[in-house]
C-alpha cells in the first residue's frame, strides 16, 4: 500500500473535492497533510469544508489560486513538497460548457497542462503519484445496450466532455514519454451533499421544495449511472493506494436510471420527507403533489442517450464496491438539503443566478 505525507488537492471546495477532504481526514484516518488549492470559481465554496478547516487546522491547508498558474504551483510545491496530487479541480457543468466553453478549455486542458508540469518538474523520477479525476462522458453515448469499459475507444460530445477528453491523454502522456507516475478514474454520475444546484438531483429538490417548475430535458428517457459520492471517494482513495501505475480505472454506482425515473423519486421521497400538502409554495399556485411540477422543456443540444459503466476492473483489482443504493442515497441527500437551508441560500445568490437567468429565465 502507497503513503503519502502530503497530497495536493485541487478543487476541494467543489463538490466532489469537499466529499473527498472530508472522507479522507475524517473517515480514512489519513494521518498527512492536505493541500487544498481551489480558483473558488461559481461552484466552489470554501463554507464546504469550514468543519475540516476548524477540527484539522494541523493537517488542513486551503490556499486559493488557479490550478492555470505555474508560479503558484511552483510556490506551492517549494512550501509544502507534496508527493501526491488528486486533481479535481475542473469546469464541470455540461449546460454551461455549451453556452461558454472558453474557461472550460483554459481550466481543463490548460490548467492539467500546468499541474503535470509541476509534477514533472520537481519530482525525482519514479516518485509521487497524479490522480487525475475524470468522467465516463468522454466516452461518449451508448445505445440500449452495452457498458463503458476501459478500452472504449473515446468519443466525447460536448466541449465540457471533450477538455476532460483531452486532459486524459495529456495525463496518459506524461506518464508513456515521461515516466511520470499516474493513475486516472472516469466515473459516473455522482450526487450527495454539497452538489452544486445547477445539476439535475438538486436541482430538481430545491426547485420541488420551492415550488418551481421542474425541467425534464427532450423526452426524459436519456440514462445516467448514478454513485453516491462517498463511494467515488473511497473509491479515487483505493487507487491512490493500491492501484497500478499508468492504469486507467472505471467506477460506477450499477444504478442505471432514466432521468424520468430520477425525478419520479425524488418527488416520492419529497413527498415523504416533506409532504406537498404542507408546502405553501405549491398550494399557492394550485399544485398538489410535486410531480404536478414535471416539466417537459427543450431539450439539451447534443445531449447524450445513455451512459453505463464496466466497473469490472477496479472491484476485481481492488475490491472496491458502491455501498450506498440510489434509494438511500437519495434520501441522505434529500434529508442534507433539507437539513442546510444556509447552505442553499449561499449557492443560490450571485454569479449563478445572473447565469440562470440569462440562460433560462428562471
Ligand atoms: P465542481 O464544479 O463542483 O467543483 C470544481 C471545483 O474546482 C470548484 O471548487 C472550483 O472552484 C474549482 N476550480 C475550477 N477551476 C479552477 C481553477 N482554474 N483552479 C483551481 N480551482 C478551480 O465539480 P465536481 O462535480 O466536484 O467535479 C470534480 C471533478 O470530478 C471534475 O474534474 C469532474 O470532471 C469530475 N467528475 C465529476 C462527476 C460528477 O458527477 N460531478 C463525475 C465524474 C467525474
Ligand atoms: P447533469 O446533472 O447536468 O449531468 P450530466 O449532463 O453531466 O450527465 O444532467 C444529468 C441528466 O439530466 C442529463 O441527461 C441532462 C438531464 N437534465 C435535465 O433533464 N434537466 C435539468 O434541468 C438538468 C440540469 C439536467
Amino acid at each position: 500500500m502507497r503513503n503519502f505525507e502530503t497530497l495536493l488537492i485541487t478543487g476541494g471546495c467543489g463538490f466532489i473535492g469537499s466529499n473527498f477532504v472530508r472522507y479522507l481526514l475524517k473517515e480514512a484516518g489519513f494521518q498527512g497533510r492536505v493541500i487544498n488549492l481551489d480558483k473558488l470559481t461559481y461552484a466552489g465554496n470554501p463554507h464546504n469544508l469550514s468543519d475540516i478547516e476548524r477540527d484539522f487546522s494541523n493537517q488542513y491547508r486551503f490556499v486559493i489560486g488557479d490550478i492555470c498558474n505555474g508560479e503558484t504551483l511552483q510556490k506551492i510545491y517549494d512550501q509544502n513538497r507534496f508527493d501526491g496530487i488528486i486533481h479535481f479541480a475542473a469546469e464541470s457543468h455540461v449546460d454551461r460548457s455549451i453556452y461558454g466553453p472558453a474557461e472550460f478549455i483554459q481550466t481543463n486542458i490548460h490548467g492539467t497542462f500546468s499541474l503535470l508540469e509541476c509534477a514533472r518538474k520537481n519530482w525525482p523520477a519514479g516518485q509521487g503519484l497524479f490522480h487525475h479525476v475524470s468522467t465516463d462522458e468522454v466516452f461518449g453515448s451508448l445505445g440500449d445496450e452495452g457498458y463503458f469499459t476501459e478500452s472504449t475507444a473515446y468519443d466525447p460530445h460536448s466541449p465540457y466532455s471533450a477538455s476532460k477528453a483531452a486532459s486524459d491523454h495529456l495525463v496518459k502522456a506524461y506518464h508513456h514519454t515521461y515516466g511520470l507516475p499516474i493513475t486516472l478514474s472516469n466515473c459516473s454520475n455522482n450526487y450527495g451533499p454539497y452538489h452544486f444546484p445547477e445539476k439535475l438531483i438538486p436541482l430538481m429538490i430545491l426547485n420541488a421544495l420551492a415550488g418551481k417548475r421542474l425541467p425534464v430535458y427532450g423526452d426524459g428517457r436519456n440514462v445516467r449511472d448514478w454513485l453516491y459520492v462517498e463511494d467515488h471517494c473511497r473509491g479515487i482513495w483505493r487507487i491512490m493506494q493500491n492501484g497500478r501505475p499508468g492504469e486507467t480505472y472505471n467506477i460506477g454506482g450499477h444504478s442505471e436510471k432514466t432521468n424520468l425515473d430520477v425525478v419520479h423519486t425524488l418527488c416520492d421521497l419529497l413527498e415523504e420527507a416533506a409532504p406537498a400538502g404542507c408546502n405553501l409554495h405549491l398550494k399557492k399556485q394550485g399544485f398538489a403533489a410535486y410531480r404536478d411540477l414535471l416539466l417537459f422543456v427543450k431539450d439539451r443540444p447534443g445531449h447524450d442517450r445513455r451512459y453505463a459503466i464496466d466497473c469490472r476492473k477496479i472491484e476485481d483489482e481492488l475490491g472496491w464496491r458502491p455501498t450506498v443504493s440510489f434509494a438511500e442515497g437519495l434520501k441522505r441527500t434529500i434529508r442534507w438539503y433539507l437539513d442546510h437551508p444556509d447552505w442553499v441560500r449561499t449557492v443560490q445568490s450571485g454569479a449563478y443566478r445572473q447565469w440562470l437567468d440569462q440562460h433560462y429565465g428562471q
